[in-house]
């Protein structure tokens, strides 16, 4: 029998599980991965290195996870905020990384909730690793939040896995996604993660285009 689309209650036992299990990972103390670490990922800091990011502007990490890239960005001078749909992955961030001289907060949202959203817009976005893995029937939804979360000409910083190393073609299948809200400025390959265990990533820098 042929696979059939899974009915709209079905999806929404998926989605739970799938928060779920992101849950139950980021609530062991001794969680572990190799693309997590407790220090700047690289690649971050490769574009701090490039200015990239500007200082004093604002910026959300999206799926910040434990809260390492907001960190680094609030320790820069950016006014940070990271959201992420485990709460107990925000409870460790702020536990880690809320100090009193740091403009940085942390908010248990999911990026893809159909209501809108009470924080932002902001000038920059960055998303390291949480759009890869959200299924793709709910990317539109992602889409759809991430242009009201963001300044028209605000930029975005798109890292997401590409396994098969084919960078144009991960790169245009996600910048047709993104099409026409967002326009392509560049892109470039990074390894995702630190030791003997590391993933091919592709960085996409977008702009937000004009309000239609
Ligand atoms: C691969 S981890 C990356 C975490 C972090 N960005 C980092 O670089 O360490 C993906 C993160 O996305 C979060 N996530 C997945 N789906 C999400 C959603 N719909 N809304 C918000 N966060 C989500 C997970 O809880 C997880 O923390």
């Amino acid at each position: 029998m042929p696979d059939q689309p899974p009915n709209p209650s079905e999806k929404q036992t998926l989605a739970q599980q799938r928060r779920q299990n992101w849950e139950k990972r980021w609530s062991d103390e001794k969680c572990a991965a190799f693309w997590l670490d407790d220090k700047l990922p690289a690649e971050i800091q490769m574009f701090i290195d490039e200015n990239w990011f500007d200082p004093g502007k604002t910026v959300l990490d999206i799926g910040c996870g434990r809260g390492e890239v907001a960190f680094g960005l609030a320790s820069i001078g950016m006014k940070a905020t990271g959201i992420d749909f485990s709460k107990s992955a925000i409870k460790r961030a702020k536990d880690l990384y809320c100090k009193p001289d740091l403009d940085l907060e942390f908010f248990c949202l999911d990026i893809c909730r159909k209501k809108g959203f009470d924080i932002g817009p902001f000038d920059f976005l960055v998303d390291r690793g949480c759009l890869h893995v959200i299924p793709d029937q709910r990317h539109a939804v992602f889409v759809k939040n991430i242009t009201t979360l963001i300044h028209e000409n605000g930029k975005f910083l798109l890292l997401h896995k590409n396994p098969k190393q084919q960078k144009e073609t991960t790169a245009s299948y996600l910048a047709d996604k993104l099409t026409p809200w967002f326009k392509l400025e560049n892109v470039r390959n990074f390894e995702f993660g630190h030791g003997a265990e590391k993933l091919p990533g592709l960085a996409l820098e977008f702009i937000r285009t004009h309000h239609a």
